[in-house]
């Protein structure tokens, strides 16, 4: 019989979430001194070093880092630890992490990395499986009455304008759209929020907004909007309060934030884009009082008194928490464990660094393409208001054929997926500056 030893991923990630994690077997040995051994070559301030940490083709430039990650070693290895325990023996290594006792569920290290990363606590999270799922989770689970609406604007992606339309069918009430700015370029930071503000009603009872808007590459200051939701709350009868949802996804693991400190009072964003985490994972943050207001829409299996309660056919006690929320069924535990890597190697390397360098490298695409007579640049010069994407248009050729010429010369762009369309680059991490320039000079050579 294989003897169950403790292993600790890493020390950080115990530390972060006081967790150990049970391995059955030697056979693990190779695997797990190998990526032991990745890690600690990892040299997490220097950028050549940050790179190699991905398998990403070498031959290409990769510009579309903002889509679905590409897997840091430190998680690569997680998953694969994860995957060759459940394969091993499913039901003892499900059973013992997730079911036995408090201490040996996973998936709240996985709550307890995502809580340090926004600056809050673990149970103001609850475990999605994308940005989509959450918002579908809060707007499916929030009560609006008939004369109620929602808020929002012309710039948000399918899911949350989705999410909003099945909402209003489901609980009655409307969804009214604020057109933030006519040129994105020129979007201005004040008048976006009072744009918005000018158009809240005292029916209005939910504020659905876009962090990073994906079609333009506009950053809409949150903390700002926040404040003047902050203010007219001042107004407001407890139970009347105006919610403030967030579409984060964009902003999420590239801008320097605690999101916990932001202001909103719901949160949605997938770890597998910008958090570089595995694939089908996302989280929702919100406090304690703001979960209470939501009814979940999955059965969920992260907190024990909801089965407990239904085997003795009673309600649960209490008020949601974040944890009802989280979807039941089973998922790729693989996957929702090892994103506790993820959110490791942003804080290897740092928060403001990450940032400083998502916010310098597409700021060169930007000055460059600023300077080209055959080209339109959609995304603000201005770094406070712009973060991961560069949209554009290059005279006579549509953004599609952007992309295309792109890739054929081995870049990898997109275009955006919206009514009016630009192409788009979206630097990361992984990148140079010295792809930056190539890039540009494919660009330049459009003309
Ligand atoms: C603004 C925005 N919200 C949500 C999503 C969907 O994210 P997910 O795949 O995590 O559901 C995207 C996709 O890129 C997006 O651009």
């Amino acid at each position: 019989m294989n003897s169950r030893r403790n292993f600790l991923i890493n020390s950080a990630s115990a530390t972060l979430a006081g967790a150990a994690i049970g391995f059955s077997g030697a056979a693990q040995a190779g695997t797990v001194a190998q990526s032991v051994a990745r890690v600690a070559e990892f040299n997490p301030m220097d950028w050549a070093s940050v790179r190699q940490q991905f398998l990403l083709n070498p031959d290409l430039i990769h510009l579309s880092n903002f889509f679905l990650a590409s897997h840091p070693a430190s998680v690569r290895n997680a998953i694969d630890k994860y995957r060759r325990e459940l394969d091993l023996n499913p039901y003892s290594f499900l059973d013992d992490n997730m079911f036995a006792l408090e201490q040996d569920k996973l998936w709240r290290s996985v709550a307890g990395a995502a809580a340090e990363y926004v600056g809050g606590r673990p149970n103001e999270i609850a475990l999605t499986s994308s940005t989509t799922v959450g918002l579908a989770l809060i707007y499916n689970g929030l009560r609006l009455k008939p004369e109620q609406e929602i808020l929002t604007t012309t710039h948000e992606f399918y899911p949350h304008h989705e999410s909003m339309r099945l909402a209003v069918n489901k609980w009655g009430g409307r969804v009214r759209k604020v057109t933030l700015y006519e040129s994105s370029a020129k979007a201005s930071g004040p008048e976006m929020v009072s744009r918005l503000v000018k158009e809240i009603k005292p029916h209005t009872k939910i504020l659905g907004v876009t962090w990073v808007h994906s079609g333009t590459g506009v950053v809409l200051p949150i903390r700002e909007l926040a404040a003047e939701v902050a203010k007219i709350n001042q107004t407001r009868d407890e139970n009347d309060r105006l919610l403030l949802i967030v579409d984060g996804v964009h902003g999420f693991g590239v801008l320097d934030e605690d999101i916990a400190l932001q202001g909103g009072d719901f949160f949605s964003a997938g770890t597998h884009k910008w958090i570089l985490g595995p694939h089908g994972n996302g989280i929702v943050w919100a406090k304690p009082e703001n979960w209470a207001l939501v009814q979940p829409t999955i059965p969920s299996l992260m907190d024990p008194e909801l089965s407990t309660a239904w085997r003795e056919e009673r309600a649960p006690h209490g008020p949601t928490q974040a944890a009802w929320v989280s979807p039941g069924g089973f998922f790729a535990y693989e996957n929702q464990w090892a994103t506790v890597e993820a959110f490791q190697f942003h804080r290897q390397i740092g928060k403001k660094r990450v940032a400083d360098r998502i916010l310098d490298l597409n700021g060169q695409l930007k000055e460059g393409l600023s300077r080209m007579s055959h080209v339109t640049l959609h995304t603000p010069l201005n770094r406070d208001l712009s973060a991961g994407f560069v949209c554009f248009e290059v005279n006579g050729v549509s953004p599609k054929e952007v992309v295309s010429r792109l890739r054929e010369k081995a870049v990898i762009a997109s275009s955006t997926p919206y009514g009016k369309s630009y192409a788009r680059f979206s630097a990361g991490i992984v990148n140079t500056p010295a792809e930056m320039d190539r890039a540009l000079s494919l660009i330049r050579a459009m003309a």
